[in-house]
């Protein structure tokens, strides 16, 4: 069990990624605080947890409030006087397939908001718990278009964002005992994925991108959740500020 008596956060936990990691953290023996927006499908995840002999407890906040994110880590500290792990899951593409000339300020803004200043603002509270306490790990949720996207322009600049927001902090909490690092996984078969673009449009998609990519298929959720176990682990010990690609080749 790599992380026996941690207490970890996941945000996004209803959904795809976010279930994968929460489970794998419980299965190794952390109380995992699942979060979401969505409270139903955070309950699911948290029953799946107890239900394989996991120990967790749901906080329902939508990280595009800044109230509702110090509500959250106000009762993780009521509750249980520190918290050693930080996921930044929760997040999403608001704006897909774009043309430049059609960037919609709305839908733009909703992009920084769920990916980039929620992530921002959840670390600086994760720091704020973390630096006194001389210990924590961070591990935030960037994308494989961190490297750019022909139309994928608000979210990439916000996953973008995130790489580099993750290098700096990184610079700035070492010394406190804090490691802050990035998953950038390539494609992921979600069900909000597929549900988005039914099932014949994701088959399409999905072959398109196995066929790219040199491992020959498309990540599972399982995939990235092991990543962020491992950096968020003793055996990540000495790894800072870097991100981590999970895409199966993509992009060499
Ligand atoms: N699926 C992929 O191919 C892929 C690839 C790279 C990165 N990502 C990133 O992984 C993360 C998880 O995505 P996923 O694929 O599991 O999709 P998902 O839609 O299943 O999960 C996203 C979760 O975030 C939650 N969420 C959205 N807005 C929120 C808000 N305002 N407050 C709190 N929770 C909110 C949703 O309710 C959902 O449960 C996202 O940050 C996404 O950008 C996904």
């Amino acid at each position: 069990m790599r992380l026996k008596k941690k207490i970890a956060l996941v945000t996004g936990a209803a959904g795809g990624i976010g279930r994968a990691a929460a489970l794998c953290f419980a299965a190794e023996g952390a109380m995992v605080v699942v979060s979401d927006i969505n409270a139903p499908g955070c309950i699911e995840t948290l029953e799946l947890l107890e239900s394989t002999g996991g120990k967790g407890m749901f906080i329902q906040a939508d990280v595009t409030h800044e109230d509702q994110i110090l509500s959250l880590y106000k009762k993780i500290a009521d509750e249980f006087g520190k918290l050693d792990i930080v996921v930044n899951i929760a997040g999403g593409d608001c704006e897909p397939a774009a043309d430049v000339e059609d960037i919609d300020y709305e839908r733009m803004s909703a992009n920084l908001d769920v990916n980039l200043k929620s992530c921002i603002i959840s670390c600086r509270e994760a720091a704020r718990v973390m630096k006194p306490q001389g210990f924590g790990k961070i591990v935030n949720m960037s994308s494989l278009v961190y490297r750019g996207s022909p139309n994928q322009f608000s979210y990439s600049a916000a996953k973008g964002g995130i790489y580099a927001f993750t290098r700096s902090l990184a610079m700035s909490l070492g010394r406190y005992g804090i490691t802050v690092n990035a998953l950038a996984p390539a494609l992921v078969e979600v069900p909000a994925f597929v549900n988005a673009l039914g099932p014949e449009r994701w088959e399409m998609l999905r072959q398109d991108c196995a066929q790219r990519y040199p491992l020959g298929r498309v990540a599972t959720p399982d995939d990235v959740a092991r990543c962020a176990l491992f950096l968020a682990s003793d055996d990540a010990s000495f790894i800072t500020g870097q991100i981590l690609e999970i895409s199966g080749g993509a992009r060499l």
